[in-house]
């Protein structure tokens, strides 16, 4: 099938998406959002109350704090995707359960095959023990690169600790730093296949 149907059958499903309780409150689903091609994604926690509302990803204080970031390591916030554990806003801007997360983790794994960045950065405690381990603490394990099915695995503070607590702002630039340089040590991947055949007979 076409990637972008690929891609549009997924938005629709998180549009649609009845799976848990979180559909009953939220006003929209937040799929994420980004270059769907892009070496480096960035994974949260799930929307807040501005992303709920327009149904974009990390576009409140969190989010404009993240393209900051983004924009100190030379990307833009366009050549990255964007994406959270959860796709629906818990009410009161609490924790993502378990069920809930793994009711919508299915769509993260598709979400992560569909664009196959080089680089997956967890931010935060919630995204670490979903995507890299259910036991590790964020404290220990931020800064560390961990190799796993040909991706490259980091995590970092959430923005919004950040935001909490400023003093943890040198151990995520560090963090960025890293990030940084392993894009320049990985350089971009190889087109996907079917691009390739999307420009077969243009010449
Ligand atoms: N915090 C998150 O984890 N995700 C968002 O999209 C916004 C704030």
């Amino acid at each position: 099938m076409d990637y972008n149907k690929l891609w549009d059958n997924l938005i629709r499903a998180v549009m649609t998406c009845t799976n848990c309780q979180l559909c009953k409150t939220r006003t929209n689903s937040v799929p994420g959002e980004g270059n769907r091609d892009a070496d480096l994604m960035f994974i949260g926690e799930g929307p807040g109350r501005d992303e709920d509302l327009s149904g974009r990803p990390f576009v409140g204080k969190a989010g404009q704090l993240l393209d900051k970031m983004i924009e100190a390591i030379d990307l833009k916030r366009e050549d990255v995707y964007i994406a959270n554990i959860v796709k629906c806003r818990p009410p009161g801007n609490r924790e993502p359960n378990e069920g809930e997360a793994r009711a919508c983790l299915p769509y993260l794994r598709r979400q992560v095959y569909l664009v196959r960045p080089r680089i997956i950065v967890c931010l935060g405690a919630t995204a670490v023990r979903y995507v890299i381990d259910k036991k590790a603490g964020i404290t220990r394990i931020r800064g560390q690169w961990i190799e796993r099915k040909g991706y490259w695995l980091i995590a970092t503070y959430h923005p919004a600790a950040l935001l909490r607590d400023p003093a943890k702002k040198y151990d995520a630039w560090e963090d960025f730093k890293k990030i940084r340089a392993k894009l320049d040590e990985l350089g971009s991947k190889p087109p996907r296949q079917d691009a390739l055949m999307e420009t077969d007979g243009d010449e």
